[in-house]
């Protein structure tokens, strides 16, 4: 089935074609450089800003494919989670082209939209994910732990109770001055850093549960931030110390995922492979430490195939679109689809 979808949940304005996993074209147009100067994303200019942009980035995403509106089969189109007015303008405008083009809809949820990230497939190269599967989202807004039963039927096993694990990332970017997002630019400095210098605690270790917390890690930051400005009588931290305490958050960050992975894996022998989504996937780090995980579990490992499909993008909204809908999904009713800005799985 050929699928237009449609993202605007945060702040990237996306737009796509995909042939059942087949992605045709994936077009982003990112507002990160307007958002950037208030250090997070502000509502209501990424919602001018998606209104300015969204036809031409669909425009340009049928271009690419090479798929005339008249072989559009559906559109799919995100209804939450995500930025309410950020949201409102992907409906509304998915509404318009329905409605002028006589097309079916299908509602999807963003997180499920990252899960079927990593079915996407890019060339020609099958993706056979064996189900059922264990996913792990890692996103600026999300950390979570789903199973991805047979049919892509989803049930969330654990999650944050606090801070998302990008957020986490981008709130030390901001307590050390590297602008936003944070993640990319924290990796970066982490790899040349001493990641056993501090000793920072590794959340939740004895919760006995698969749930995430990054705020107390967040708090033990700060405070040792607080203490190297103070010990060294500056208010200026040097760029080693920062390299080290990017490299301390990494490794205990890190190490209170893998923990949960293993947990979750112990719980569900039952899983064959594991799946990482989400804007956090696109760490390179992490990903190694996973992939090792995988194969001490004996289970496949797949993250998206390409950067873009990491990060928020259309294609892996049509992707979960044409997933639901094998699993016997129906298109909405227009009268009824409306943002479900705090929508769970
Ligand atoms: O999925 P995403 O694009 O947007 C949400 O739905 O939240 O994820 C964005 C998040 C940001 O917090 C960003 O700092 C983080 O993903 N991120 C990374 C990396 N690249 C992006 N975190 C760690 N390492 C990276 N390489
Ligand atoms: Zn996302």
């Amino acid at each position: 089935m050929i699928i237009l979808s449609i993202d605007t949940s945060c702040d990237d304005t996306s737009a796509a074609v995909t042939d059942d996993a087949h992605v045709l074209s994936n077009v982003i147009s990112s507002q990160v450089r307007y958002h950037k100067k208030y250090g997070g994303v502000v509502p209501f200019l990424a919602q001018r800003l998606h209104r300015e942009r969204i036809r031409s980035v669909i425009q340009l995403a049928l271009s690419r494919s090479r798929v005339s509106w008249n072989e559009i089969e559906a559109v799919a189109v995100t209804y939450g989670p995500g930025l309410a007015p950020a949201l409102e303008v992907g409906i509304a405008t998915t509404k318009e082209l329905a409605r002028e083009r006589q097309l079916p809809v299908y509602a999807v949820n963003h997180m499920a939209g990252h899960i079927a990230s990593c079915f996407a497939v890019l060339g020609t190269r099958p993706r056979d994910i064996r189900l059922p599967a264990l996913a792990l989202l890692v996103s600026g807004g999300h950390t979570e732990l789903v199973l991805v039963k047979d049919e892509f039927r989803l049930e969330v096993l654990g999650e944050t109770l606090d801070d998302a694990l990008g957020e986490a990332y981008d709130k030390l970017a901001k307590m050390l001055n590297l602008g936003y997002p944070g993640g990319p630019v924290v990796a970066t400095l982490a790899e040349r850093g001493n990641s056993t210098l501090y000793n920072l605690p590794v959340p939740m270790q004895k919760s006995g549960d698969l749930n995430f917390s990054y705020s107390g890690l967040k708090n033990a930051v700060r405070l040792l931030i607080n203490n190297l400005k103070e010990l060294s009588g500056t208010p200026i931290l040097n760029q080693q110390q920062i390299q080290d305490i990017c490299a301390g958050f990494e490794r205990v960050a890190h190490q209170s995922v893998v923990e949960k992975v293993e947990m979750a894996a112990r719980l569900h022998p039952e899983i064959k492979s594991l799946l990482m989504a989400g804007g956090v996937a696109a760490n390179t780090a992490l990903r190694a430490r996973l992939r090792r995980v995988s194969r001490q579990y004996g289970l496949a490992f797949y993250t998206p195939s390409n950067q873009k499909l990491c990060t928020d993008n259309a294609a892996m909204i049509g992707v979960a679109a044409y997933l639901g809908r094998v699993a016997g999904q129906s298109p909405v009713a227009l009268e009824t689809l409306d943002r479900m800005p705090g929508l769970h799985l």
